[in-house]
């Protein structure tokens, strides 16, 4: 029998962990759960006796690995697993996974949640405008932005994303024909075309900073930056100077940058953080992705395969 830990400081619905602890179950292994821990102590007192973790934006760090000396395999309830230290879990020879577009559709959905939330002026009963007509870019069309390509034509927007790379072909659940999506050439052009852009990019080396002054001064009047990914890509000093000379900017996120009080300070009522990161926080998104975790771990168990691995 092995051990399977649930470590989420911002915990899965109940009907979720319910799901995985069946599945595991079902397979003869137990699962042990930790929510809304306050020190990272006491992940290291939970994994001491962990053959799987499964995690969400939770960190897993050197400092946890090395506390968990039976651990086999991490995996990342979600898409970004930036919160993961690969180097240091290859070193050690644990599989670590993500499960790939089992939360998308709920990032997306949040995603007009707030473009509808700041179109109408905050549900104040101010004449505020639509997001038919509008055009959406997507940067990062993968999982998520494909999500967002197909509700937006729902909306009438004209959906735009950077043309295809042919080293990375698209997959076959690509939306953008059905959707109308259209390709520019170059991250300048998207910017300098859309009324909103929308972040889908993961948070690495490449794209950490790299929303900066010179790329966000190019959106049109009255242009809105939407990021549900990470707060890492914006380059924070560049935010900060595009509202200063862009009145007319705004910038709406479900993860708020460092700098967020002095934006709340010096901008008020040009941005809007949700209090805690909720994109994938929907019983559908904890569902999908809590009962994919248990079932890679219980596969990774039985066959010693994982088809998901992100550390190969
Ligand atoms: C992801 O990378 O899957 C999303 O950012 C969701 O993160 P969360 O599970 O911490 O809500």
């Amino acid at each position: 029998m092995s051990t399977v830990w649930i470590v989420t400081e911002k915990p899965f619905s109940k009907a979720a962990v319910d799901g995985i602890t069946k599945i595991v179950n079902a397979k003869g292994h137990e699962v042990k759960l930790l929510e809304k821990y306050t020190d990272p102590a006491q992940i290291y007192e939970a994994v001491a006796d962990a053959d799987a973790l499964i995690v969400r934006s939770d960190l897993v760090t050197k400092e946890v690995l090395a506390h968990a000396p039976k651990l086999k395999i991490v995996v990342r309830a979600g898409a970004g697993y930036d919160n993961i230290d690969l180097q240091a879990a290859t070193e050690k020879n644990i599989v670590v996974e993500n499960t790939p577009g089992q939360n998308a559709n709920a990032v997306a959905e949040l995603v007009f949640g707030l473009m509808l939330l700041h179109a109408r002026k905050n549900f104040t009963g101010a004449a505020g405008t639509e997001l038919g007509g509008k055009k959406i870019g997507i940067q990062g069309y993968g999982a998520v932005g494909r999500h967002v390509a197909r509700i937006a034509s729902g909306f009438d927007m004209d959906v735009y994303t950077l043309a295809a790379n042919p080293l990375r072909p698209r997959p076959a659940d690509d939306v953008s024909e059905k959707a109308g999506v259209k390709y520019v050439d170059s991250l300048k052009e998207l910017y300098q075309t859309c009324n909103y852009l929308s972040l889908h990019i993961p948070a690495t080396a490449e794209t950490k900073g790299s929303i900066n002054y010179e790329l966000l001064s190019n959106l049109p009047k009255n242009g809105v930056l939407v990021n549900t990914a990470r707060a890492e890509v914006i380059d924070e000093a560049g935010l900060v100077k595009m509202f200063e000379k862009r009145e007319d900017f705004a910038y709406l996120s479900d993860v708020a940058p460092k700098n967020k009080d002095l934006i709340a300070e010096k901008f008020p009522g040009r941005f809007f953080f949700t209090q805690k990161k909720a994109g994938a926080q929907t019983a559908e998104a904890n569902n999908n992705a809590g009962l994919a975790a248990a079932n890679q771990i219980c596969s990774f168990f039985e066959t010693g395969k994982s088809a998901f691995q992100v550390n190969k």
